[in-house]
C-alpha cells in the first residue's frame, strides 16, 4: 500500500474528493448507457452503434470503483444495467476481438470480485474463454482484431489479465499459460532495447516469426505511441503481480524508464514520443494509464527504488488535475485532452471515458485502496 505524507497526501485527499463529487454528478445524469466521449459536455451512447466497442466496459468500471468507495446502491444498480447492455455484445460473437479483457474485467468480473455474484462470474468466464480462443498456437500470440490474423498489439498486455483471472476461477492452468506465452512473445518482439514499444506487430501465422511492425495509432513505423508505452508499463507489472515472474517486472521498469526520460516538462504526454515537434498533440489518457502502472511498480520494488516511479506518477497526476481535469458540473467528462490516434484529427484533444476511469483508479490507489480490477 502507498503511504503518502505531507502535501501529497493532502493533495490526493482533496483531488479524490473532487473527482468523486464530479463522477457522482455525471453518473446520475448519464444513467445506463455505453459512453465513449462527450459531445458538448454530454456523454454519448455506443449501444445502438457499436456494442462491441473496446471502451464499453470503462463506465461500468467507474461505477464499480465508486460503489467500492461509497457502497451507494445507485452505482451497483447502474453498473448491472450497463452489464445487461454488454450481454448483447457477447452474443455478437463474430464482432468481438482481443479487447474482451477491457470490456468484461471492469464490468462483470469487477461485479463478481466485489459482490460474489455468480451470474457475473459466468459472464467473465465466457469472456475469458473467448479470449483464450484467440490464441495462435503455432505463433504463440493472441490475435488482435479480426481483419488480420497475424496482427497482435501492445494493448493486449492489459487483456491478458482476464486469462489470469479465468485460470484461477476455472482452476485451469491453460488460461494462465496462454497469458504467459503471449506476454513472453510481446516482451521479445514489441519492446525495443531502449524501452520504447511498438504498437502493432505482424507475425507469420504459421511460424510466429515477426514479419514487420506498424505504427498503428502512433506516428509511424519505428515511433513510440505513448498510450502503447503506458499499456506496456501497466500490463507487464500486472503480469508480474499475477505470476511472480520477475522478468515481467523488469520489462515494466524498462518501459517506465523510457517513459519518464521522454515525458515533457509539463508532464502531459504528447501522443507519440517520436512524432515531429509540431503540431503538439497531447494525450492525457496515456499519462493516467502510465501513472497507474508506475504506482504498481513503486509498490512492487524495494523502498529505496520506489521513489523514482511514485514521484513520476504524482507529477503526472498533479499536472493532469491542473491542466486537463474538469471538476465543474458544466460538462460530464472528468478529463479533457485525450487523443484516439495521431493521424485521426477528429480524435485529437477529446474526452475519453477511459481517461476518466484511469484518473479515478490512480487517485484511489494513492488514497491507499489496493483493490485491483485487473
Ligand atoms: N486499445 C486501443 C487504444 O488504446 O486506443
Amino acid at each position: 500500500m502507498i503511504n503518502l505524507c505531507g502535501a501529497d497526501k493532502e493533495w490526493v485527499k482533496e483531488t479524490l474528493e473532487k473527482a468523486k463529487n464530479k463522477i457522482a454528478f455525471s453518473t446520475r445524469q448519464m444513467g445506463v448507457r455505453l459512453p465513449f466521449t462527450t459531445i458538448d459536455g454530454v456523454y454519448d451512447d455506443q449501444y445502438t452503434t457499436q456494442k462491441g466497442w473496446w471502451t464499453n466496459g470503462f463506465y461500468a468500471g467507474i461505477l464499480w470503483k465508486m460503489y467500492n468507495e461509497t457502497k451507494d446502491n445507485f452505482y451497483l444498480e447502474t453498473a448491472r444495467g450497463v452489464q445487461k447492455l454488454l450481454d448483447d455484445a457477447i452474443f455478437e460473437f463474430k464482432e468481438l476481438h482481443h479487447d474482451v479483457g477491457f470490456m468484461w474485467l471492469l464490468s462483470s468480473v469487477a461485479d463478481y470480485r466485489i459482490t460474489g455474484d455468480e451470474a457475473a462470474k459466468q459472464r467473465g468466464l465466457l469472456a475469458a474463454s473467448l479470449l483464450a480462443a484467440r490464441f495462435n498456437v503455432k505463433g504463440g500470440y493472441l490475435r488482435a482484431w479480426n481483419h488480420n490474423p497475424g496482427w497482435s498489439i501492445i494493448d493486449s498486455m492489459m487483456n491478458v489479465n482476464l486469462l489470469y483471472w479465468g485460470s484461477e476461477n476455472l482452476d485451469d492452468k491453460r488460461f494462465a499459460a496462454i497469458a504467459n506465452l503471449h506476454a513472453d512473445k510481446t516482451a521479445q518482439c514489441a519492446v525495443r532495447c531502449d524501452g520504447s514499444v511498438k504498437h502493432i506487430i505482424e507475425y507469420d501465422t504459421e511460424t510466429g516469426e515477426e514479419i514487420q511492425s506498424h505504427g498503428g495509432q502512433g506516428f509511424g513505423v519505428g515511433s513510440s505511441w505513448t498510450r502503447g508505452q503506458a499499456w506496456a508499463i501497466y500490463g507487464f507489472v500486472l503480469s508480474y503481480l499475477h505470476t511472480g515472474n520477475i522478468s515481467y517486472l523488469e520489462t515494466a521498469k524498462k518501459v517506465a524508464h523510457y517513459f519518464i526520460a521522454n515525458i515533457t516538462d509539463d508532464y502531459i504526454p504528447v501522443v507519440d514520443f517520436r512524432a515531429p515537434k509540431e503540431p503538439v498533440i497531447k494525450d492525457s489518457s496515456a499519462g493516467v494509464i502510465a501513472a497507474c502502472g508506475l504506482i504498481e511498480i513503486a509498490k512492487a520494488v524495494d523502498e529505496n527504488e520506489s521513489g523514482l516511479y511514485l514521484e513520476a506518477a504524482i507529477k503526472i497526476l498533479r499536472a493532469t488535475a491542473e491542466k486537463c481535469a474538469d471538476f465543474t458540473e458544466e460538462n460530464q467528462q472528468l478529463l479533457n485532452y485525450g487523443t484516439g490516434a495521431y493521424h485521426q484529427e477528429d480524435s485529437h484533444h477529446m474526452s475519453l471515458i477511459y481517461g476518466d476511469y484511469y484518473f479515478l483508479e490512480a487517485l484511489i490507489k494513492l488514497g491507499g485502496n489496493d483493490m485491483l480490477f485487473w
